[in-house]
């Protein structure tokens, strides 16, 4: 089997080059013949919509670029894998040059195909059968987001007589940075990814399941979508150009705490809680910012702003909450030395640990 793959993602550290690389470990363990391609590194014109390749060059283009040896990739493959940002709702605009530069592979005269649509007959059908499958990455939350690029996948594997063997569609790619938030779900993802590679080599196809995993939600609704990608987006443009670091941008927006306190009302434990009724307070002075968690038998109401009359107050900066909460310092330490302050029931502090676990990494 060999698999041609057309990396699309003209940056180079995003989430399609990790997810992509992902599935290029799976390939690999597999041990299967695989080209890789990057589309943005090569010269490749637009189409002209001249017909040369149909009438006076048959099977040939014009243009002087790299896409003579694209198109022996592709003739020599058995699978094609597109691996592409989601831009304006389809392929990144180097992918999409690819596809319309395919046109040399076909001819003018027209049939039709097993499905009943009206498609160009192969210039070369002694390189067939072949296979494509796509590998998706988008921002937004939502299958409207990718109802485009689903159909025009389809479409072009309908004509150009290729079965379309996996279609790998990963939303919410910003929220991969959260991985403190969802442990376990991000690296479900992870898996899936290198198994959708492994699959297609030695399968020749991605399993619906595997398929399903790789686009796992990772936000419960579209407020709390909103509000994570919001605060990555404040923290991305007040970075400027530091914020191209990735890992760092993560670790800005994975401390914030506005995130860890959301993240740590919503991993409260509801038997370690069913018999609580309490209020925590935790006020954040650098920021100017404060929070209440209502613990009531087991369920958990997590607040903006002060309480009336809360048990508990924390008062803590932020970044040593942030150290205290990724464990990088005791709370004893940060109590002993005064980094937090506690005011009212200080027995509540010392159980947090219990009515929050922390995920499971
Ligand atoms: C020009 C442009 C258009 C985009 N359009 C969409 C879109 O229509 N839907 C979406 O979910 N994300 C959209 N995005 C976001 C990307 O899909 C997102 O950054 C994703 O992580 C893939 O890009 P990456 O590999 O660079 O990370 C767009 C990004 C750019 C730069």
């Amino acid at each position: 089997m060999k698999l041609l793959l057309l990396r699309a993602n003209p940056r180079k550290n995003g989430f399609t080059r990790r997810l992509t690389d992902l599935f290029v470990k799976g390939v690999r363990e597999a041990g299967a013949a695989l080209v890789e391609r990057d589309l943005a590194a090569l010269d490749i014109k637009q189409c002209l919509g001249c017909y040369s390749c149909w009438i006076t060059s048959p099977g040939k283009c014009i243009l002087k670029d790299d896409m003579p040896a694209i198109l022996a990739d592709i003739l020599d493959a058995d699978i094609v894998v597109c691996a592409t940002p989601l831009n304006a709702f389809t392929v990144s605009s180097h992918l999409k040059n690819v596809l319309d530069r395919t046109l040399p592979l076909t001819q003018s005269r027209f049939e039709q195909s097993p499905k009943g649509t009206v498609r160009n007959a192969l210039r070369f059908p002694e390189k067939w059968p072949k296979k494509i499958a796509s590998i998706v990455v988008g921002a937004f939350k939502g299958d409207e987001n990718f109802a485009a690029v689903r159909a025009m996948f389809s479409l072009y594997a309908n004509a150009m007589s290729m079965e379309l063997c996996g279609e790998i569609i990963r939303p919410e790619s910003y929220l991969l940075q959260f991985s403190l938030a969802k442990p376990l779900t991000v690296k479900a993802i992870e898996a899936a990814y290198v198994k959708a590679g492994y699959e297609l080599a030695t399968l020749g196809g991605i399993s619906p399941d595997t398929q399903r995993r790789a686009a796992a939600e990772l936000s419960p609704d579209v407020s709390y979508f909103k509000k994570y990608s919001n605060i990555y987006w404040e923290h991305a443009v007040a970075m400027g150009e530091q914020s191209r670091d990735l890992d760092l941008l993560s670790r800005n927006v994975m401390s914030d705490v506005r995130i860890l306190m959301q993240e740590m009302a919503r991993s409260v434990d509801p038997v370690a809680t069913a018999h609580l009724k309490t209020v925590l307070q935790f006020d954040f002075p650098d920021k100017q910012y404060s929070v209440h968690i209502a613990v009531d038998h087991g369920a958990c109401a997590f607040t903006e702003g002060k309480a009336e009359t809360p048990n508990l107050t924390v008062t803590v900066d932020s970044g040593v909450w942030a150290q205290v909460f990724m464990r990088q310092i005791s709370v004893r330490d940060a109590l002993v030395s005064r980094k937090i302050m506690l005011a009212g029931d200080k027995f509540l502090f010392a159980r947090l640990d219990r009515y929050f676990p922390p995920p499971v990494m």
